[in-house]
């Protein structure tokens, strides 16, 4: 049961000020301080979204890894996205977790968003839907979500500054609407962005009381973004809660002297303790009034759930007669590409987990066709970027000769104060133990390929590596960015080129001094020589030729797309494009599969017979992608985002703040298909669109002839499935305002409905468009209105195809406007 109001503040009036104080910093990076006083226990917040990584950033702290947030916003379905919700609790649970930082409500802006994969889509509506579903699939298990970042923190590029200017209709309508639903769904969390919006950061901003916590009646708790408490006075005055990470920061004593000195009131303190105590009361962190666990799931059917998930997002955005493949009329399959052994399963930054276990395309072809056909692999071309970090599979640590490498911390004199054996080259958190000052990682390599090898070592400040006793690096490396998940999850790579031969043994030693500001964390990398690119393409394309179909896997890499920064283009780069085109030439049955968390350009996309957008699918990525390919499922997935042809054709491309920091949102109102449909361009492909294995037939649109303002409107549609097979349809509803008064979008979803039918039968979708949809802020009184007059009612399967329309009359009949 819930503790009453009446009990935290009995609890509250058992704590000084100076204690109030003390519980609104961090006690750690990811925990907040206990209160023996009043029963009080540290709380664990830890991200988010993809999976739960818990307090370490450790490989041997293994997570659940499920599809980025733009893969659950393709599914268009509440009721899977919540279960969703309740894994990432029970994982939270094993982990100790309390709190899951997570979702990430802000939009695909602009499809150079370097987080575009971690946000679920352009639209406020579909991303209030989807986020208010993980919330509440999170909260039904005793662990609390956080909507973040709120608000207008659509790209990264300067991130920490970069000062938004908004309309404050656009505000409302669009970038506020998704945290609005996430309010009205009961999120304990809001967390404030980095940013700046108006002119104030976000940890200080006006919109933490106006409209959050006033207007909406949020009565949960407002955390900072890691970090983002750079003052005392205007954030404690504003409404933020809790500044993390601690034990240091802005607040704590300085808080306290500013108390005590009267420029910040004692009540703003309060209801800051007030609400950290009803979160914690919530999550059972008050005295002993733990709710129950969640219902543990077994091993099997977290797979199966992450597995369905792919499937459910999965879009296929062309299909000639290709898919579903047929595995019994298949003799030889090819299956190409480096992102079909490494595919890319999450996106970089701050949502990184450690799965417990990855299946590549390959490995869930390979399992699909095992006894059946034989499968083909060939790599192809290596895709541009960075080398990977060293994998267990491929070194040795030189101490005990076993896989991985050999982590050492060394005093000053470089005496050893510890070393353990680890699994891979990615170290973000070397244990620190007093007298620490330098880490270093060293592995044996016993290469498989001879020639030019590219090696790296990432991390801050003082640095060397050195292969068999010989220096090819060595440097003072400042951090350029105070931006944590640069300094502490992504540092860049400085490389160096050596020579290997063919199972010579190397010893690779790369070491970092640890310095104030410069983080902890080093990775080692190592990339074999790259194959000559027309020898691999070619190669790609005789397999190709040579089987009965060819399934070719691109993607971008860790350094396209990954939180911190924004992306420079959507390009793959010319290898892959080189290759698909190769490969589609050699076979008519080519599947491309496209490995990428946003939006990418496919020039060569109407010269394969397929195409299949996997996005970052989580560790069951492959099974998922395998049960779409041979037809154990449909895919499910309908475009969350618009998807232009050129990155030139997109109507917002500007993520770059101008010289005094700002970047303005000019476009307003007109994000993702509302600014193609504005500015008359066409996509390659529309929001909402996505082929399922069966046909629909869009046979009739019911509505009543008049809707009272603040009404929700009741819309009809009736489908048939009009091919072969059984199959669920996404049926989407616009609207559209011709003759308004207002600036307005030229349509705008309102709302949608799945449906499923079986051959030849009909089914009626029921869509509620809430009374929302036809409402718009008013900046001039500062409220919503709906407008009174003829509003036409859109229906069909994307932005761009709705072969179906009615008029609607909204009346201002009820007396409300
Ligand atoms: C990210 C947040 C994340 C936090 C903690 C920040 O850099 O912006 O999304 O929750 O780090 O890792």
């Amino acid at each position: 049961m819930e503790t009453s109001d009446e009990e935290i503040d009995r609890l509250l009036g058992k704590l000084t000020v100076e204690a109030r104080v003390s519980l609104l910093s961090g006690a750690t990076t990811w925990r907040t301080r206990a209160e023996p006083a009043v029963g009080l226990r540290e709380m664990v917040l830890s991200d988010g979204p993809a999976g739960v990584r818990g307090q370490a950033w450790d490989e041997r702290s293994t997570s659940v890894l499920l599809p980025s947030a733009s893969a659950l916003a393709a599914t268009w379905d509440e009721p899977l996205v919540e279960r969703i919700g309740g894994l990432l609790a029970a994982e939270a649970r094993r982990k100790g977790v309390d709190v899951l930082l997570a979702p990430t409500l802000n939009l695909h802006r602009s499809p150079l968003g370097g987080r575009h994969f971690e946000c679920l889509s352009e639209d406020p509506e579909l991303t209030g839907r989807i986020g208010a579903a993980l919330i509440r699939g999170v909260q039904a298990h005793g662990v609390a979500a956080t909507a973040k970042h709120y608000v207008a923190n659509d790209s990264e590029t300067d991130r920490l500054t970069v000062d938004v200017r908004v309309g404050e209709r656009a505000l409302r309508e669009v970038y506020l609407a998704p945290f609005e639903a996430a309010v009205a769904a009961g999120v304990r969390l809001v967390m404030a962005g980095y940013n700046a919006v108006g002119g104030t950061t976000m940890t200080a901003n006006r919109l933490l009381t106006d409209p959050l916590k006033s207007e909406w009646g949020f009565d949960g708790v407002v955390v900072s973004d890691w970090g983002a408490v750079r003052t005392t006075l205007e954030t404690a005055r504003a409404g933020l809660d809790l500044a993390m990470p601690g034990p240091e920061g802005p607040w704590g004593e300085a808080l306290a002297r500013a108390v005590a000195d009267g420029e910040v009131s004692e009540e703003a303190v309060e209801d800051k303790a007030r609400r950290l105590l009803r979160l914690a009361a919530r999550l059972g962190a008050l005295g002993d009034t733990r709710p129950p666990a969640p219902v543990r799931l077994r091993t099997r059917e977290v797979r199966a759930l992450a597995r369905r998930a792919v499937a459910a997002g999965a879009v296929l955005l062309a299909n000639r007669d290709v898919l579903p493949l047929d595995p019994g009329r298949l003799t030889t399959v090819a299956v190409v590409g480096a992102h079909a052994a490494r595919t890319r399963t999450q996106g970089g930054g701050s949502a990184g987990v450690f799965p417990q276990d990855e299946v590549s395309v390959l490995d869930g072809v390979r399992a699909a066709l095992r006894g059946r056909a034989r499968v083909l692999h060939v790599p192809g071309p290596r895709p541009d970027g960075p080398a990977p970090a060293l994998d267990q599979a491929e070194c040795t640590d030189p101490r005990s000769g076993r896989p991985g490498v050999l982590l050492r911390m060394l005093d000053a004199d470089g005496a050893e104060l510890y070393a353990e054996r680890r699994g891979g080259g990615r170290l973000l958190e070397p244990r620190l133990v007093p007298g620490a000052h330098t880490v270093e990682v060293s592995a044996r390599l016993r290469p498989r390929t001879a020639g030019t090898w590219t090696l790296g070592v990432a991390g801050f400040g003082r640095m060397s590596l050195a292969l068999d006793g010989r220096t090819l690096l060595d440097g003072d490396f400042p951090p350029e960015t105070d931006d944590p998940a640069v300094i502490h999850v992504d540092p860049p790579a400085r490389c160096a080129e050596a020579e290997l031969g063919v199972g010579q043994d190397a010893l690779l030693v790369a070491r970092r001094e640890l310095a104030p500001g410069t983080g902890r964390a080093v990775v080692v990398s190592a990339a074999p020589p790259a194959p000559d690119v027309a020898a691999s393409v070619a190669e790609a394309a005789r397999a190709a030729g040579a089987a009965d179909a060819a399934i070719v896997v691109v993607g971008t890499t860790e350094y396209g797309e990954c939180e911190g920064r924004d992306r420079t283009g959507l390009g793959l780069g010319a290898t892959q494009d080189a290759l698909v085109r190769a490969v589609a030439a050699a076979n008519p049955r080519t599947v491309a599969v496209v490995n990428s968390g946003g939006p990418v350009e496919l020039p060569w996309r109407d010269a394969v017979g397929a195409l299949l957008l996997a996005w970052f699918p989580g560790q069951e990525g492959g099974g998922g992608l395998a049960d779409v390919l041979f037809g154990r499922a449909e895919p499910g997935g309908r475009l969350p985002t618009t998807w232009p042809a050129a990155l030139a054709d997109a109507p917002v491309t500007r993520v770059r703040p101008d010289d005094a920091g700002r970047l303005d949102y000019a476009e307003g109102l007109h994000v993702g298909h509302r600014g193609w449909l504005r500015e008359r361009r066409e996509p390659a492909y529309w929001f909402g669109h996505g082929l399922g294995y069966t046909s629909w037939a869009y046979e009739g649109l019911a509505v009543a002839p008049v809707v009272l303002s603040g009404e929700d409107l009741l819309v009809r549609v009736r489908v048939r499935n009009s091919g072969v097979r059984a199959g669920r349809e996404v049926v989407q509803v616009y609207l559209a305002r011709p003759d308004s008064a207002l600036e307005r979008p030229e349509r705008w979803l309102a709302g949608y409905a799945a449906v499923r039918a079986e051959p030849g039968e009909a089914v009626t979708a029921e869509v509620r468009v809430p009374a929302r949809a036809l409402r718009h802020w008013s900046p001039e009184e500062h409220g919503w209105r709906t407008e009174p007059g003829p509003c036409r009612v859109l229906a069909g399967r994307s932005a761009g195809e709705l072969p179906l329309a009615a008029e609607v009359e909204v009346s201002a009949a009820d007396g409300t406007s």
